[in-house]
């Protein structure tokens, strides 16, 4: 992973001196009422209220208007717009673009929240969802219809960690329709090991909640975009009242600061313990992209510049209910729960027919169960002794 220039920008990215006001990093504005001086300032502020002046603050304050920038700069866009959390951002996203009687053509290996916001909130506003199957490349334009108005991927497949060939599916796409709008989740990447936009797609969204913020202590959603997308996207997601708090943007802005070392970190260590993982007679599978015996590895090598700390892997056996408990309920540096992120490590384990019911394009081509871990920032030596013991529990 090429880090200098990154770690570089993430320093510097919005800390200039109107939002800094003399401090290292950028002050925290808590409002809801902007005072205007006079009336020839409000009309100024009535007039840019879009443009990081300060009018509302439902538009922002100067707090938000630093995170924003440095989003927006380091995913190479217009603007970024914030949300209380990843979900909202994607839902928002969609809806900015979407009306009756459109289609969104959705990934099948999405984030399965996203999935039911389409399948629910979407279906009862006739939008239709059309699922395609992310490994079939520039196969997926075949779906396009004229009615469809969003194109939404995510890369890597949530849980089984495939990687899709984006630039296919984006120059397919844009072929049957060029201003089809293409929105992709660009969590696992932090949106800055895969730079989205470079690859004529319009919006990155992020659940900052993961690596920006980076201590599992704040949730916030990020969707920076293009120029063409921007004052729309900006415009209904204010319309919907999509917001966040000050002391949120603030400790996203600061999670950036160590947001390069932080994943150099986790693509280190996950790759370590991924390494040792593939060489057990347990294990039947590694789904982790910078391993090249997971299933896109070239269209990772190709596209990314690194990885993070989340990836999966399959045992050879289905376990039991109560091998599953016994594996879990006992590991001593990993916890269990569903986001990640964090600098902790995390563990989880799913049931091929759990992931046959959150997969709408087919079964899952393996009969294991299925262990997704998030590997954190602790000594990867520790990390390698808990998964053994894990093993042990479960011989
Ligand atoms: C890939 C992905 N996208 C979006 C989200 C949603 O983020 P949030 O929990 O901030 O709503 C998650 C959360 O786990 C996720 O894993």
């Amino acid at each position: 992973m090429s880090s200098e220039k990154l770690n570089t920008k993430l320093v510097s990215v919005g800390r200039n001196k109107k939002y800094c006001q003399g401090s290292v990093n950028s002050v925290i504005q808590r409002a809801s009422s902007i005072v205007f001086d006079s009336v020839q300032q409000k009309k100024h502020a009535t007039k840019h209220r879009g443009e990081r002046e300060l009018f509302y603050g439902r538009r922002g304050t100067l707090t938000h208007f630093a995170f924003q920038d440095a989003m927006a700069e380091l995913e190479g866009g217009k603007g970024c717009v914030l949300y209380p959390c990843g979900s909202a951002a994607i839902a928002n996203s969609i809806l900015s673009f979407v009306k009756t009687g459109d289609n969104v053509l959705m990934t099948g290996g999405a984030y399965e929240p996203t999935q039911a916001f389409c399948n629910t909130i979407l279906a009862d506003m006739g939008v239709s969802t059309t699922y395609y199957d992310p490994m079939q490349g520039a196969e997926v334009a075949k779906l396009m219809t004229s009615d469809t108005a969003v194109v939404f991927l995510e890369t890597p497949n949530s849980i089984t960690m495939e990687v899709p060939d984006i630039p296919s599916i984006v120059s397919a796409v844009r072929a049957v329709k060029s201003d089809v709008v293409i929105i992709i989740d660009n969590t696992w990447t932090a949106g800055v090991l895969f730079h989205a936009l470079e690859h004529d797609i319009d919006i990155s969204v992020q659940a900052g909640t993961k690596y920006i913020v980076g201590h599992s202590d704040a949730m916030i959603g990020t969707a920076v975009a293009n120029e063409r997308c921007w004052e729309r996207l900006r415009e209904r997601s204010y319309l919907m009242g999509q917001m966040v708090d000050a002391d949120t943007a603030y400790v996203a802005s600061r999670g950036l600061r160590t947001l390069g070392v932080r994943l150099k970190q986790h693509h280190e260590s996950s790759i370590a313990v991924a390494q040792w993982l593939s060489a057990r007679p347990e294990v039947a599978r590694v789904n982790h992209p910078a391993l090249p015996e997971s299933i896109g590895h070239e269209n990772y090598q190709r596209d990314f510049s690194g990885s993070c700390g989340l990836f999966s892997f399959i045992l050879n056996e289905k376990l039991t209910d109560e091998q599953i408990a016994n594996y879990l309920d006992n590991f001593t540096h990993f916890s269990m729960a569903y986001s990640w992120g964090g600098y902790e490590s995390l563990v989880l384990a799913n049931q091929p027919e759990e992931l046959n019911a959150i997969r709408p394009v087919g079964p899952v081509d393996f009969e294991g169960t299925l262990v997704r871990v998030h590997i954190g920032l602790e000594d990867v030596d520790d990390l390698i002794a808990d998964l053994e013991a894990g093993f042990d529990r479960i011989k």
